[in-house]
């Protein structure tokens, strides 16, 4: 028995192409969805995440602007900017790329950001607008998770969802959207007491922790639809999950892979995000 692998990048495709249609059909009503993404410094991996971030929004036709600063910006000038990016008419989505360097707080930028812009999902209006089930912009990471799901029929409703990690970005709020859904969910971290145990009975078992080979076959329920959300780079310079793809995928219901599996969503929620905004602006 192999499990059914979810591909996140020729989902994120198909999506992109509707979404070009939607921006089209804006287009002739004079809307342009506009994004603008900020990057501090220059880690690689941010550089890399914000160009995909570019070449998407370019293929879909969100006007995407990136304002890049040095490491050295403060507090106050990366504030400031948000001011004036919160009152200009042209721009519906502001996303502050994270981590930011060490002199600044990371919270406070977030909370700087209108939550009627915050395309990432992070504001504390927008977890809270999400946590008692309103319609809101979601975090990206989550929703593509969920959106991957609902993709395949995977049913939710009371079943068991297990989610390793508890970061703000993925963890907390992937579980949130899957009580959402009527599953009961367990949250496993790093002081979680025998871990496996949990592991083996979710039906969903969600893993963002960032560790190679995290998950094995044995820690699986036969049958799971396992999510991996981590992206590591091995030794030989390849991309991997947290998950021993080969190893569970025998044991798996569905499972998605490392690289072509969440990362690709998470793009193309931001798209998402940005297009809703645009639309609700000129309601
Ligand atoms: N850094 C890693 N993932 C993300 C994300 O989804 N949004 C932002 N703003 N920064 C990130």
């Amino acid at each position: 028995m192999g499990a059914e692998i979810i591909y996140g990048k020729e989902l994120a495709a198909d999506l992109r192409l509707e979404m070009k249609e939607e921006v089209k059909k804006l287009a002739e009503k004079g809307i342009i969805p506009g994004l603008t993404v900020v990057l501090i410094g220059d880690d690689p991996a941010s550089q890399s995440y914000v160009k995909g971030k570019q070449k998407a929004s370019d293929e879909v036709g969100v006007d995407s602007n990136l304002i890049k600063l040095p490491e050295t910006t403060s507090q106050q000038e990366l504030l400031n900017l948000i001011d004036d990016l919160n009152t200009d008419e042209n721009i519906h989505g502001i996303l502050v790329q994270l981590p930011l360097p060490g002199h600044i707080e990371e919270q406070a930028v977030i909370e700087a950001i209108s939550p009627e812009k915050d395309v990432d999902g992070f504001h504390p209006i927008n977890i809270g607008r999400m946590l008692t089930g309103e319609d809101t912009f979601y975090p990206c990471t989550p929703f593509g998770i969920l959106t991957m799901l609902k993709s395949k029929n995977i049913e939710i409703a009371g079943k068991h969802a297990v989610v390793v990690g508890r970061s703000n970005i993925v963890g907390k709020p992937v579980g949130q959207l899957l009580l959402n859904e009527h599953a009961t969910v367990t949250y496993c971290h790093s002081r979680t007491k025998d871990m496996k145990k949990y592991t083996k009975e979710a039906d969903i078992l969600i893993v963002a922790v960032g560790k190679q080979h995290f998950i094995t076959a044995e820690d699986i329920k036969p049958g799971a639809v396992v999510i991996d959300v981590g992206v590591n780079r091995m030794e030989n310079g390849k991309l991997t999950g947290d998950v021993d793809f080969e190893a569970a995928s025998e044991k798996a219901s569905y499972i998605t892979p490392v690289p072509r599996g969440v990362g690709p969503m998470t793009i193309t929620m931001l798209l998402h995000n940005t297009i809703k905004s645009a639309k609700r602006h000129h309601q």
